[in-house]
């Protein structure tokens, strides 16, 4: 104690670190951080038990395709661990290029940039093209990456209330009217499962002359022709001018993209920090991915099953009476309202061997304290009907 206190005088920072309060509750109930022993597909061990995952982001079930799998074994005996350069510099090489375009003619785009991480894929989308005295509307749900890229863009960000272009019309009528303008916008939202409602929001924007970014991370591969995603599933190609996506989620890689016009994406490959300033992605990210994206193209039985599957499992917990925040698609989040009952629901499924992951205030808003689920292409008729027995369970916890 006393040379915590010591320390903390002279050191604040560490201080500041030893004493954190989320931190000790963090480790002291440890809901997050789980280390899996092995994983095949949907069927995980922890801690030595066999268990469902229910909250992967793997929508097509891709990550152990023995096609992918194959992909980066042959990547890796062929270009090695890493290209250990950015883009720039010395780390192209004619694979970024092949997959950049393969991505960009999904999505009917004329050019596209892969990063390492689709967190940076996404800031970057908005920290590249925005700028001080730019005004950017965004809905106020996004993904913490896009808040970044707002905040790194120095523009002017205005909140509109969650998937409301009623809203979103109000908020900019409200703006500096010659300022510059940008929307951003997720396709589906990673928690709560809506559709982005992209027909009345491209309208607006197109009214107002905004550029608009839009964060497909969930949508892709989910929705739309083969899985090209939200914009595709309205057919509204012309009117979303970047979409920004992770290679880490139906893709069954990591890494992330920025799709848009060659002016864009030249751009982009101008000032983006974020593009410029940090290594490429990895060869055996990088033939996942495109062996996933081909893969989409080639065996549609994966995006049948996914739909299959949302349908068994959303019928499962509207069964249950589960108030799911009227999710549309893979991704269903289970609001509970407050901690004191997302915790013990939470744990009464991993006792019955479901592995979830709980979202509570601030990270989601007050009063939606939630279960973030996700059901896969992979998830079984039987893996189904253990879930549902666990959630009876976990429900008579509340
Ligand atoms: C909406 C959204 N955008 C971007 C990302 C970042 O993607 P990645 O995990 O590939 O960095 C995520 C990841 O959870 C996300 O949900």
């Amino acid at each position: 104690m006393a040379i915590t206190l010591f320390l903390n005088k002279k050191k604040p920072i560490l201080g500041r670190c030893i004493d954190d309060y989320s931190t000790k509750m963090r480790l002291r109930y440890a809901p997050f951080y789980h280390a899996m022993d092995a994983q095949k597909g949907t069927t995980i061990q922890l801690d030595g038990k066999e268990m469902i995952m229910l909250s992967s982001n793997d929508y097509l079930g891709l990550s152990f395709h023995p096609k992918v799998v194959e992909a980066g074994r042959a990547a890796l005996l062929k270009w090695g661990t890493s290209t250990t350069g950015a883009r720039p510099s010395n780390g192209s090489r004619t694979y970024h290029l092949e997959l950049e375009q393969k991505i960009a003619a999904f999505l009917g785009r004329e050019a596209c940039h892969i990063h390492a991480a689709g967190y940076l894929s996404c800031l970057a989308s908005v920290a590249a093209f925005a700028q001080k005295g730019d005004v950017i509307l965004a809905d106020k749900n996004v993904h913490s990456c896009l808040w970044d890229g707002i905040r790194l863009s120095n523009a002017t960000v205005e909140r509109f209330s969650h998937n409301n272009p009623e809203d979103l019309r109000e908020v900019i009528a409200t703006a500096n009217p010659q300022a510059p303008k940008m929307i951003v916008i997720e396709g589906v939202y990673s928690m709560e499962g809506h559709i982005a409602r992209l027909p009345e929001l491209a309208e607006i924007a197109e009214e107002h002359g905004c550029f608009t970014v839009l964060d497909d991370a969930h949508g892709f591969g989910v929705l739309g022709r083969q899985g090209r995603g939200t914009v595709d599933h309205f057919g509204l190609n012309d009117n979303v001018d970047v979409i920004c996506g992770s290679l880490s989620k139906s893709l069954a890689s990591t890494g992330g993209f920025v799709a848009a016009s060659s002016d864009v994406i030249e751009f982009l490959r101008t000032h983006s920090k974020q593009t410029i300033f940090s290594a490429a992605i990895s060869p055996t990210q990088a033939a996942c991915a495109q062996a996933s994206l081909e893969i989409m193209q080639s065996e549609p039985q994966h995006l049948e099953k996914l739909w299959l599957n949302t349908k068994k499992y959303r019928a499962i917990l509207k069964g249950l009476g589960f108030d799911t925040w009227d999710s549309e698609t893979p991704a269903v989040p289970i609001v509970l309202g407050s901690k004191e009952r997302v915790y013990p629901f939470w744990k009464a499924l991993l006792e019955k061997g479901i592995f979830t992951v709980m979202a509570t205030s601030p990270a989601v808003p007050a009063g939606k304290d939630l279960i973030r689920t996700a059901v896969s292409a992979m998830h079984t008729d039987e893996q189904l009907e253990k879930i549902a027995a666990a959630m009876a369970y976990a429900a008579k916890k509340l």
